[in-house]
């Protein structure tokens, strides 16, 4: 398939950087490029950038859904990308042409591009044809169409993907500029694949035709939980790179730069200290705050995995888990609770003392998942206070923790927040069933020098 001009849009790097990446595309001939300076949506939204449209950001997009992201506005940065993207397909159409390749900057080809058959099988009337997209959960299941081709159900990531003249009129053609989303949401409500029926009743158009591919030809060398540009703003992601290059081969075990590991798995708005700021409070001395990156509860769940889990280590409240020790992961752990959590819980509990200078922690990694050991009945914890992190809010439903005396279930849907509470006589509480899914989390009791019992127990 021909194509006649790439479009990559930027908004942070280095122009030659992107133009060296674009060398080891294999396109016959080469291809002309246009390197797209960037909507800033935080400077459009701060009203130091102008607008190159006029738009209107969805206000309908938040609702209230188990779905995190659904539960937030439309971010600046998500704004901007979703406008970069749309002035890409509005360029190539005015521009004349036939079919346009769309690259957001931090692209990684992976070396292998599609097959000749694999275009031959795409039908004539496609739209949309996503080289790197990722398949949701959804009702509205894929067709498979070829080894290597589907038309999509719900997904999402628009790292590379060929948009055709017929699909350029169809996204211009649309009521986008009126209803600005992220645009991995918006392809599938205009492609009538959308999980949520009130994105397809803005957008769907019955002959968008969107297609992908079954393997992801690109990769991105942003990490979303880090410094992805549509979550942080560009300048502290320019920040981060500057002082912390991002190294892909990283492991959550590796703590040889504690620093550097602590950017990349702690939550920087932990690191920022605004424990006021971050703190919700749903019951007396229940605090949730956000403690670690997606990237940490990912790896943390796949050490997880990898090692066969106990049963009944605790002889009343059997639970599935794993110690981190098991794991190799008891000192990096210790030094978390000890360097974030610790300075947080004197600030919440207002703890006096030099017995706090230092603490231990016994820290495991529990599974519920909901056709096995699904919920732990209401007990106290051995501890003198506790932490439990959620690793994978949306990868379950149900669950939570139950705190009866305060009437209080704690459920966070974002990934990474961890709930503190006292540990003993105060706040009684249970794990809530998971109903269907694995609700994986990981649990610390954690205790000072003065503990009675120095070896922290549950019963
Ligand atoms: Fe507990």
């Amino acid at each position: 398939m021909k194509i006649d001009k790439i479009y990559v849009i930027n908004l942070l790097r280095d122009n030659q950087h992107i133009i060296d990446k674009l060398e080891t595309l294999p396109i016959e001939g080469g291809c002309e490029y246009f390197i797209l300076d960037a909507t800033n949506g935080w400077k459009v939204a701060s009203g130091e950038e102008k607008k190159k449209f006029n738009f209107k950001v969805a206000d309908w997009w938040k609702i209230d859904h188990e779905h995190n992201f659904y539960n937030r506005e439309v971010t600046p940065g998500e704004m901007g990308c979703g406008l970069s993207h749309y002035e890409c397909v509005k360029l190539g159409y005015d521009e004349g042409h036939e079919t346009i390749l769309i690259l957001e900057e931090d692209f990684i080809y992976n070396g292998e591009w599609p097959s000749k058959e694999t275009f031959e099988q795409l039908p004539d009337d496609w739209s949309m044809f996503n080289f790197a997209r990722r398949g949701l959960w959804s009702e509205n299941e894929e067709q498979v169409l070829g080894d290597d081709l589907v038309r999509v159900g719900y997904s999402y990531n628009n790292q590379a993907y060929l948009v055709s003249r017929k699909g350029m009129k169809e996204i211009l053609d649309s009521d986008y500029l009126n209803n600005v989303i992220v645009n991995d949401e918006f392809y599938p409500a205009l492609h009538g694949t959308h999980d949520r029926q009130d994105a397809i009743d803005k957008f769907y158009n019955p002959n968008f035709r969107y297609y992908a591919t079954r393997k992801e030809y690109f990769g991105q060398e942003s990490n979303p939980s880090r410094d992805s540009l549509t979550e942080f703003t560009p300048e502290y992601v320019r920040e981060l790179d500057t002082n912390t290059p991002y190294k892909r081969d990283f492991n959550i075990l590796d703590d040889s730069n504690w620093e550097e590991w602590s950017n990349r798995y702690i939550n920087p708005q932990l690191m920022n200290g605004e424990f006021d700021l971050i703190t919700d409070e749903p019951a007396p001395h229940v605090y949730v705050f956000p403690l670690f990156t997606k990237a940490f509860c990912d790896e943390l769940i796949e050490l997880g995995e990898q090692q066969e889990w106990t049963h009944g280590r605790h002889a009343f409240y059997p639970t599935t888990d794993n110690l981190l020790d098991v794991l190799g992961m008891k000192n990096i752990y210790n030094r978390v609770v000890n360097d974030y959590v610790r300075p947080y819980a004197i600030d919440r509990f207002e703890l006096e003392g030099d017995t706090w200078d230092h603490l231990s922690d016994e820290s495991f990694i529990i599974k519920y998942p909901f056709d096995e050991q699904a919920h732990l009945g209401v007990h106290h914890d051995f501890s003198n206070i506790t932490t439990l992190v959620n690793l994978n809010p949306g990868g379950f439903t149900g669950g939570g923790t139950y705190f009866p005396k305060y009437k209080c279930l704690v459920n966070p849907k974002e990934i990474g927040m961890a709930t503190l509470h006292p540990g003993n006589i105060t706040h009684k509480h249970g794990a809530r069933p998971t109903t269907s899914g694995t609700r994986y989390v990981v649990v610390s009791f954690i205790t000072n020098s003065d503990h009675k019992g120095f070896e922290p127990k549950q019963y």
